[in-house]
């Protein structure tokens, strides 16, 4: 895309509207706005609001582009292009005032991603990337650890909200890892846990049951700086594939290698 530059200097300028409302609202947020969607799995207008502000400013930067929102679902439109959005990943965080909460953009064009944006609202942090043109925070260059062992490396993950079927083998996972890393941490919002992957704060990051919308930007970052994204598998079914693992480089087997224990 020869405008990769020019999408992305527009994006910018969009999500940061988004990010300055949902900021404002945290401010006064009432807890009796909030309805559940599913167990554990809660929304609120500002969710719907901020999703709204993405979706009519996503659709003027490319006119006729398929959306795909957490909130509106599947808005059909040119099948090749498709903007991939949650319009706030963290939501229980926010709800609960824990800062720990963004905003995710990615573009897809056929079937690649293209650009993504990642918002860290309490820390008015944006992370940005384009195919080819590397991965940033507020503008500065940023680039996974070199981590080359598991045992010196700080992973991230989270869980699914509902019970899954796969549980316990996802337990045994973490377990494995809790003694195996340096440690294991869980913020809440998978878009965030992949933007400071990106930025060398953690080594790897790996969940189950996450949906396009939340590692499609996350993703794009990670690569762009340098860093291994993939399926359980170690296939390139993470978009749409409910498992992904990402890493430094230098660790991405062994974190495989830990997941086929009890998933193959
Ligand atoms: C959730 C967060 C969380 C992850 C959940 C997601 P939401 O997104 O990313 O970290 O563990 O699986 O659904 O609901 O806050 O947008
Ligand atoms: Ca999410
Ligand atoms: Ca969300």
């Amino acid at each position: 895309m020869n405008d990769l530059k020019e999408i992305l200097r527009r994006l910018e300028i969009l999500v940061r509207a988004a990010g300055n409302f949902i900021r404002a609202e945290a401010l006064k947020f009432d807890r009796s706005m909030i309805e559940y969607k599913g167990v554990n799995d809660l929304v609120s207008y500002v969710d719907r609001k901020s999703e709204e502000i993405l979706v009519s400013g996503c659709l003027e930067i490319i006119p006729g582009a398929t959306i795909i929102g957490e909130e509106g679902g599947i808005r059909e439109g040119n099948t090749e292009i498709r903007w991939i959005m949650d319009p706030l990943d963290g939501t229980t965080n926010f709800i609960h005032g824990l800062p720990a909460y963004c905003i995710s953009v990615g573009l897809e064009r056929n079937g690649e991603l293209q650009a993504g944006i990642i918002y860290d609202i309490p820390n008015d942090t944006l992370y940005a990337a384009g195919k080819g043109l590397g991965a940033t925070a507020n503008g500065k260059p940023i680039r996974v650890r070199p981590a080359e062992r598991l045992s010196h490396s700080l992973l991230a993950t989270g869980f699914p909200y509902a019970v899954y079927g796969r549980n316990d083998a996802y337990l045994s996972v973490f377990r494995d890892f809790v003694y195996e890393a340096q440690g294991v941490r869980r913020f809440g919002s998978a878009a965030l846990d992949l933007a400071w992957l990106a930025q060398g704060r953690f080594d790897g990051f790996y969940e189950i049951g996450l949906n396009a919308w939340d590692v499609a930007a996350g993703a794009l970052l990670v690569r762009e700086a340098g860093g291994m994204v993939t399926d359980f598998g170690g296939s390139q079914n993470f978009l749409f594939g409910r498992q992904i693992v990402a890493s430094a480089p230098g660790i991405h087997h062994a974190m495989l290698a830990v997941i086929h224990r009890y998933f193959n």
